[in-house]
């Protein structure tokens, strides 16, 4: 799954987005749902499953360690699990694809568990930091052969039982949070890590709902979270919310092109994922809640969005954990605001798919934005609603993101906005193109 041929598009601008659309399942819980399945004794259920690339590489590795996975013709996934400790020796590498979030956390569920696995993946993912899980995962007994800087391709082998640590997270990184919890469920006695500033929360909703014995205590230190390993994890019936990552592509989208109304249904709004609805708010965007409700224990509403004139603002950079993957995306809104908008405190955002901070420079200031960037972030000079230029060929840099926050930009260009390879779009939203279609009332 590693190489795509390049897939070029060019995107220019089109009249109102208009229409509702389904986005699909939320990745980080559709790679949390296989894991924690195929951990289960039992057969789980899981509805909404993302069927992206990077959650099939998921769900390939939990396959080649003996969980029986299957999907049936209605679209429902079957996992059958080996049991907490049960994870079998995989008899190739592990071909992760570009997909971080996999890696980490199933670097994690080996740790602890007596087998030795190879990682490897794309060109991308090969420069992506993996020291993060590797020193607390060391930590625990788990012994690492990694190319240089930390990297994939590597080679791990588990320790059982694995030690239990108390360990405070030194980056804000739901990953290296999970893989530690992960690595836990399997280690006799607590383990524990200590989160300063609160990420993502789906794996400690998840492990609590499949049995788990997962603490969460609010201290003037931060959240410290705590897992008592060698427990049953009891098969679950699932459904997996909405991405809001992926839905805030139409946020932006329906924002800055005059005369958009847009339903976007079944949007997970866990506080840990929402900054971007927060920032676009401050910005002045027209997002109405509707009909609110709770999905797979994850509060979730339909979104409706209305263009609106977009104002700059500083965006606040404590919001950047709950909107760490939508700064892409929320670039290009600030291109189309009145008014400088700086967002910094994000310099997470260089360890991403892409450097995702150089990326978007690169992709925006050819095509007519007026930026600065700074190490943690970028600030922008927005044109108060009027198009950009346009006009210029952009690297998506194997990053889903980059490839459809720039399709959201050419929305609003003058001419073209020339997108050298849109194919890793179906890492996380293999309809997104199609949609853009529907919604802009333009056939395929
Ligand atoms: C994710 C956590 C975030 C996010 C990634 C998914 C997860 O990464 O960027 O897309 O599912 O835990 P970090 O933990 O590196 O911030």
């Amino acid at each position: 799954m590693s190489a795509h041929s390049p897939l070029p598009l060019a995107i220019s601008a089109r009249g109102p987005l208009r229409g509702t659309v389904v986005v699909p399942g939320d990745k980080s819980i559709s790679h949390r749902s296989l894991m924690f399945a195929g951990l289960a004794v039992g057969e789980s259920r899981i509805e909404g499953l993302l069927e992206g690339e990077d959650v099939l590489a998921t769900a390939a590795a939990m396959r080649a360690m003996g969980a029986q996975i299957e999907r049936d013709a209605a679209g429902i996934w079957h996992v059958a699990g080996v049991g907490v400790g049960g994870l079998l020796q995989p008899a190739c590498a592990l071909d992760m694809g570009n997909s971080g979030t996999s890696t980490r956390l199933l670097m994690g569920l080996i740790a602890s568990h007596p087998i030795t696995a190879t990682f490897i993946g794309d060109a991308s993912l090969s420069k992506r930091p993996m020291g993060r899980v590797i020193e607390p995962l060391s930590a625990m007994g788990a012994e690492f052969t990694a190319s240089p800087g930390d990297r994939l391709p590597l080679t791990m082998r588990g320790l059982s039982p694995a030690v239990p640590i108390e360990y405070t997270l030194p980056v804000a990184s739901a990953q290296v949070k999970s893989a530690i919890l992960l690595a836990g469920l399997n280690t006799p006695g607590l383990t524990r890590v200590l989160e300063p500033v609160p990420t993502r929360d789906h794996s400690e909703r998840m492990l609590r709902g499949f049995g788990a014995d997962l603490t969460v205590e609010e201290t003037p230190q931060g959240r410290m979270i705590a897992i008592r390993g060698e427990a049953e994890l009891k098969p679950q019936q699932i459904t997996v919310p909405g991405d809001p990552s992926s839905a805030a592509f139409w946020m932006v989208a329906a924002s800055i092109v005059p005369g958009s109304d847009i339903v976007i249904a079944n949007v997970g709004l866990n506080p840990t994922r929402t900054g971007i609805v927060t920032a676009l708010r401050m910005m002045g965007a027209d997002i109405t809640e509707l009909n609110p409700r709770t999905v797979g224990g994850e509060p979730v509403a339909d979104l409706q969005v209305r263009h609106a004139p977009l104002s700059a603002i500083e965006v606040p950079p404590d919001l950047a954990p709950s909107m760490i993957d939508e700064y892409p995306v929320l670039f290009v809104a600030a291109a189309f605001a009145d008014g400088r908008t700086v967002a910094r405190g994000a310099e997470e955002l260089r360890v991403k798919e892409s450097d995702r901070i150089a990326a978007m420079a690169a992709a925006l200031a050819p095509n007519g934005v007026r930026l600065e960037e700074f190490e943690d972030g970028l600030a922008i000079v927005g044109t108060g609603g009027a198009p950009i230029a346009g006009g210029a060929p952009i690297a998506s840099k194997l990053d889903h993101r980059i490839a459809m926050s720039m399709a959201v930009a050419g929305l609003g260009a003058r001419d073209a906005v020339s997108i050298d390879d849109a194919g890793p779009v179906a890492t996380s939203y293999p309809g997104f193109f199609a949609t853009l279609d529907r919604l802009t009332d333009r056939q395929p």
